[in-house]
């Protein structure tokens, strides 16, 4: 069961790939490059019959395996995943969910759900990997896993804990990992964001609609993959807010209470 990507090889074809989240956004979009390169797909996502139509549109080998990341039976789901061509060389974290706010008024339930799927599920994924495969690890963080944003207490701690566990994994059990850090991307992202109700956000925020491509970023995502970066930021101007962050923390600070998530800024 053990396989790794070899050091230099910056060539998908014939590698397994296991993409969660891969029923839209950034994780269809490298599901239809890696596809393109002949890799062997697991895809994973609740929305079976988008999986399935989206397997029905790459022409490689394709396994579905639909599953609720938020209360999945981890092992099971990893034993099928290993069990769909004998071997794993790469998981793309990609699944999550966003946030849309305030502190004072987000109960805790909705922080649990957060965690649960944006953290907890790859750290639960990884677990169950780690005995058998020294899989390469791909895990989709945000600029908001690097910086605090407005309306995002929760989907910010939850990408500073992605962070933190697979940074700190590569260095204690030396297992490959590429953590990627978008701003914001064309996604769906902001539609499906939850609120302090429980209930998804449902507006294509502006800033969103405005974002990178998805298709660009899965691009510059794989870039940074077949180069092994150990890092790879993928963003326009919030870039610049993550360097005031470091190098002038009062301008960042004065910037970003300027956004608002109501206006979707
Ligand atoms: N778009 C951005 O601006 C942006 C910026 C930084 C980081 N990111 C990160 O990029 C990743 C991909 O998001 P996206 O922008 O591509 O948004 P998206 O189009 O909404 O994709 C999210 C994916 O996660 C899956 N998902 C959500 N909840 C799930 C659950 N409980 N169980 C299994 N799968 C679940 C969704 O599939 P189902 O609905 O079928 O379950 C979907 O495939 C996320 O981790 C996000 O935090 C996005």
């Amino acid at each position: 069961m053990t396989r790794v990507m070899h050091e230099n090889d910056t060539n998908f074809t014939g590698k397994v790939v296991w993409i969660t989240g891969a029923s839209s956004g950034i994780g269809e979009a490298l599901a239809v490059l890696l596809a393109g390169k002949k890799a062997k797909l697991i895809l994973t996502a609740r929305r079976e019959a988008a999986l399935m139509a989206l397997s029905d549109r790459l022409d490689t080998a394709v396994k579905v395996l639909a599953a609720d990341l938020y209360a999945a039976d981890f092992q099971a789901l990893t034993t099928a995943a290993l069990a769909a061509f004998g071997g794993i060389d790469m998981v793309i974290h990609a699944a999550g969910i966003g946030q849309r706010s305030l502190a004072a008024e987000t109960p805790l339930k909705v922080y649990r759900q957060l965690m649960e799927i944006n953290f907890f599920a790859p750290v639960a994924i990884t677990g169950c990997l780690l005995p058998v495969c020294k899989a390469h690890m791909v895990v989709i963080g945000s600029m908001s896993g690097l910086m605090g944003f407005p309306g995002r207490t929760g989907y910010a701690a939850s990408k500073h804990a992605l962070k933190g566990y697979f940074e700190t994994l590569q260095v204690e059990q030396d297992v490959p990992v590429t953590i990627v850090s978008p701003g914001r991307v064309q996604t769906n992202l902001s539609l499906s964001a939850i609120t302090a109700s429980g209930e998804a956000h449902g507006v294509m925020d502006e800033a969103q609609a405005k974002g990178i491509p998805a298709m660009e970023c899965a691009l510059r995502i794989l870039k940074g993959v077949a180069q092994k970066k150990k890092h790879v930021i993928i963003a326009r101007k919030e870039k610049y807010l993550y360097w005031l962050h470091w190098w002038w923390p009062s301008m960042y600070y004065k910037i970003a209470k300027k956004y608002s998530f109501a206006s979707g800024k």
